[in-house]
């Protein structure tokens, strides 16, 4: 059984222990609903680190909704299931106040590469996150970060705070873990009404098809407009949006004249779905 840590003290004095040995420890911040792409980040830190320690906290500052912070699935017990094959060395799973005990007031907050794509949509958001992780980079004394890139923005906005803060964890960006379909997996996926995940998909069959488009020279606008449509076709109810960035500093571009990414959010059955891809 893989130890659960419930504390920030219990934390210390198991990171402490590896320290002092010379171990190196990587961590897999995680809000828990494990699934594939998660375990293909425990697998890099477990490539590179002495030491990894998985992290499950849901964290109520990076909601910007109630009801999403409602009905984010809660799986403690599979999800120490599912990491037993691993052999990860903890899974540190704090309580609300091991993280913001009473009078917390203070807020980690980057600013510029949070202003479009999801920081525009979720008012909030990112600060949830980067004072989040910048706690969990404190309390676990990791090394090594690992984050998936199909929370692209989120990448780059917490390789930025690491950097900025000169907090001592270098942020390591895994590839998105995908379906045979193509769908990027998520955590939220299994909140899709069944009726509804034939189509889901279609994001990323649409955004490879956008990216040829694009490295073909067609105009931004109309294949973007067709992009919007065809998603609407296949049952997606809103495009929250759906643009080109530079793939590092995230510019917004019309053409991928430089290393790119096309990134989307959309709505289908109630459920937001993000995907990216590099384009070129
Ligand atoms: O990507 C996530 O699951 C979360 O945003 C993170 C990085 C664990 C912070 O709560």
């Amino acid at each position: 059984m893989i130890p659960i840590l419930r504390t920030k003290a219990a934390l210390r004095e198991a990171v402490l222990g590896w320290k002092r040995v010379g171990e190196t420890l990587g961590v897999v911040p995680t809000m828990g609903a494990l699934h594939a792409g998660h375990m293909s980040l425990v697998e890099a830190a477990k490539a590179d680190c002495d030491r990894v320690i998985v992290t499950i906290f849901v964290n109520p500052k990076q909601f910007n909704s109630a009801s999403d912070l409602e009905n984010y699935p809660r799986t403690e017990v599979a999800d120490a299931e599912k990491l037993a094959p691993f052999a990860v060395d903890a899974i540190y799973a704090p309580g609300p106040e091991q993280i913001y005990p009473e009078g917390f007031a203070t807020t980690v907050s980057v600013t510029g590469l949070t202003e479009g794509l999801c920081g525009a949509h979720r008012p909030g958001h990112f600060d949830g996150v980067t004072t989040v992780v910048s706690k969990l980079f404190l309390q676990t004394l990791a090394d090594r970060a690992y984050f998936g890139e199909k929370d692209y923005q989120q990448l780059q906005v917490v390789t930025r705070m690491a950097r900025d803060l000169d907090i001592p964890c270098e942020v390591i960006g895994c590839p998105t873990v995908r379906e045979e379909d193509g769908l990027a997996l998520s955590s939220r996926n299994m909140l899709l009404p069944p009726e509804t995940r034939a189509a889901a998909p279609a994001l990323n069959r649409v955004m490879r098809q956008m990216a040829e488009r694009l490295l073909d020279d067609e105009s931004f606008g109309p294949v973007r407009a067709q992009a919007e449509a065809a998603l609407r076709e296949a049952g997606f109810s809103e495009v929250e949006y759906l643009e080109l960035r530079a793939a590092d500093g995230l510019a917004p571009l019309t053409r991928p004249d430089r290393p790119a990414r096309l990134l989307a959010a959309a709505w289908l059955g109630g459920v937001r779905l993000i995907d990216n891809i590099a384009v070129g």
